[in-house]
């Protein structure tokens, strides 16, 4: 099942899934806003509805996009009629936007939106080969081995509003790195369960794909307040740079 497919369809839900007023997203554009030069150019990759996109444009640094989601672009057209953030519609693991940037981010599991560690790769050149002189490449990504760990089918619920939930059933493939969220609104219509696969990926061989890229890593935060990465971190901020020619990257 295509990304593309899964959120057209959780389109309508997404910001009940992921609120825009999270602390965390402040964070996010807090974090982005310091590391990126003024004025400043910023690519974000699976830019879905602008939640991360639009406020950071709003701290008057210019803001590309890229989904492959049509419905989430059009939500995104919605919360920002005025066009502060470019969007351009496409597969980030396939489609650059023909320019460079400060700094080029994925944000929450979407780097693990592509299904293999190819697809991946594949998205962390198209990153390299939009950033700048200079620039950065960020990734968030949660650990994997709560996942990784898991035996036989897990289901949760998650609250969307006073009137609906969302039943969250993740089902674990871990020889192939793969995770099978079926996620299923209840909120009194026929309800329509919506398949999202992702293909999870360790901290290290990020790097490695990162590597492959022509990328090194310069920091590594347990979130996005620059908060130390340890054994225990839930999630990594990762912050890469260009290995410049002539030098082989190595630490
Ligand atoms: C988890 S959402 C994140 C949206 C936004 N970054 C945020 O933090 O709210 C993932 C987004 O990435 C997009 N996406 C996933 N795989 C993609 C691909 N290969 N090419 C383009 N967009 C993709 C999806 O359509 C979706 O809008």
């Amino acid at each position: 099942m295509e990304s593309r497919v899964t959120y057209n369809a959780l389109a309508d839900v997404y910001d009940l899934m992921y609120p825009a007023a999270s602390p965390d997203i402040a964070d996010a554009v807090d974090f982005i806003a310091k590391i990126t030069p003024e004025p400043g150019r910023v690519l974000e990759l699976g830019v879905g509805n602008g939640r991360i996109a639009i406020p950071l444009a709003e701290r008057g640094l210019t803001v590309h996009g890229i989904d492959g989601s049509e419905q989430m672009l059009a939500k995104l057209a919605d919360r920002d009629p005025e066009g502060k953030v470019r969007a351009t519609a496409g597969d980030f693991t396939a489609t650059t936007t023909g320019e460079v940037y400060d700094t080029v981010f994925i944000a929450l599991n979407t780097f693990f939106a592509p299904t293999s560690a190819d697809q991946q790769v594949e998205c962390m050149r198209r990153m390299a080969e939009q950033l700048a002189e200079g620039g950065r490449v960020v990734i968030e990504a949660f650990d994997p081995l709560p996942f990784h760990q898991q035996e036989g089918e897990k289901t949760s619920t998650r609250y969307l509003s006073p009137q609906s939930v969302m039943i969250d059933s993740t089902h674990v493939m871990r020889d192939r790195q793969l995770i099978l969220v079926i996620h299923t609104t209840v909120d009194g219509s026929v309800p329509q369960p919506t398949q999202e696969l992702i293909r999870y990926a360790w901290p290290s061989e990020i790097d490695l794909m990162a590597r492959l890229a022509g990328l090194r890593l310069v920091d590594r935060f347990g979130g996005w307040n620059d908060e130390p990465y340890g054994p225990h971190s839930p999630r990594h901020v990762s912050v890469y740079e260009a290995v410049r020619s002539g030098e082989n990257g190595s630490e």
